[in-house]
Order: C-alpha cells, then structure tokens, then sequence
C-alpha cells in the first residue's frame, strides 16, 4: 500500500513547476475510503507566493470531497527524504489523524514512516475557535 502511494507521489514529482529552486517535490494522500489526490510544488517568479506540493494535493483532496487523510507519501528529488516543512504540517493536520502515516520516500520508494503526532505534536488546534 505504502508503495502504490510512493509511486503517485513520484509521478507528481514529475508535474512540478520549479524553475527557480530547480527543487520538484511531490506528494500523494489517500482518504479512508481508498482515494488518492495527488501535488506537486508550484513555484513562480514572485518567489513568496509559491506553494508546496503537499498544499496542491490538499486542493485536489478538498476538491474531490475531502474525507478522513490516512497516508502520505512525499518525495523530493534532490533529497533522499523530504520532510513537509512547517506550514504544510498545520495545513495537513487540519485533515489527520495523530496516527495518520507519512512516508517519506526516496528515488526507490519509502524510506522512512513517521507519524502526523510525531511531525506536529503540539500544533494550534481549531477547537478554540469554536
Ligand atoms: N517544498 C515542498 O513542496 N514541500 C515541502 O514540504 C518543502 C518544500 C517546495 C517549496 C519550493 O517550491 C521548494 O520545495 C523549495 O523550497
């Protein structure tokens, strides 16, 4: 299962706008009932208002009907494991599970599973709006 997403995420990867940090990145999700959207980074030359490939497959999960995230799947290919910076963690926790399962991947597939409780421990939860 884990490999079926590595390869989605790769094949984003090769969608990506990133002329300038020449840094494709891809991501792929999949819900609990077994939907996989997909992203890749998008870069233009106003270089702040770019975006990660993990916030475009967030698009395409919300666009498809959104649901529970239960698996992640990111791949950079300058890096052997590329790990969602900052901002994208509090983005895709907003549709995770502390166990949700990430799986950071290399050329040749997966190279290491962390989890969402592990990558964002302490993040600012919408409860308080409430
Ligand atoms: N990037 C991602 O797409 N995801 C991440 O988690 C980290 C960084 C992209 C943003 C930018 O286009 C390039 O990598 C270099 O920062």
């Amino acid at each position: 299962m884990a490999h079926d997403l590595f390869e989605a995420a790769k094949a984003a990867m090769a969608k990506a706008y990133a002329p300038y940090s020449k840094f494709p990145v891809g991501a792929a999700l999949r819900t609990e009932d077994g939907r996989v959207f997909t992203g890749a980074n998008v870069e233009i030359a106003s270089y702040p208002e770019g975006w990660c490939a993990e916030t475009t497959a967030l698009g395409h999960y919300i666009m498809g009907g959104g649901g529970k995230i239960t698996e992640i799947a990111v791949i950079a290919e300058r890096v052997a494991k590329c790990s969602p910076c900052g901002g994208c963690r509090q983005r895709l926790a907003e549709f995770c599970r502390p166990e949700t399962k990430f799986y950071l991947c290399d050329d040749s597939g997966v190279v290491e599973t962390v989890t969402m409780g592990e990558l964002l421990p302490y993040g600012f939860e919408g409860d308080v709006l409430k």
